[in-house]
């Protein structure tokens, strides 16, 4: 059975081969949570980016998918940087000994998040707009009966 190490626990667990890392941890009384996370997190459903670990050696832990992906790189307005050890363990299986670090730190990728934020805020204009221009349409049709 692989052992996964929790280096800032200083502990070691024997978990199943295949086994979900954020459930295993989970089972251990080790989160991958912090803050608010712990209640707002989308209990391992591969949406809110919040049970982030950092797989030290990433032999152990099965392949990172491009929905995995999709969601490290962040929010619809903040991105973060991406570092090729960072995992979400609720969609990481333990395939063989792994050390796991808990609560990463995660960079803010700036200048996509400027790119992000300007567009949001170019499609939130026009949007605005849009319906601004359907409020009036329809008040002056009321008007016009
Ligand atoms: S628990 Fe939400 S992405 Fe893993």
């Amino acid at each position: 059975m692989p052992v996964v190490t929790f280096y800032h626990q200083h502990r070691s667990h024997e978990v199943d081969s295949g086994a979900n890392l954020r459930e295993a941890m989970l089972r251990f009384g080790i989160t991958p949570y912090k803050g608010a996370a712990m209640l707002t997190n989308c209990r391992g459903n591969n949406f809110c980016g919040t049970c982030v670990v950092e797989v030290v050696d990433g032999a152990g832990a099965s392949a990172r998918g491009q929905e995995e992906e999709a969601t490290l790189i962040g929010s619809l307005a903040v991105a973060k940087v991406m570092e090729k050890n960072m995992r979400l363990s609720c969609q990481t299986s333990v395939v063989g000994d792994m050390t796991v670090k808990t609560h990463p730190p995660r960079v803010v990728d700036w200048p996509k998040t400027r790119e992000r934020v300007g567009l949001l805020g170019i499609v939130s204009f026009f949007t605005v707009v849009l319906l601004g221009m359907t409020v009036y349409m329809v008040l002056d049709m009321v008007k016009l009966f």
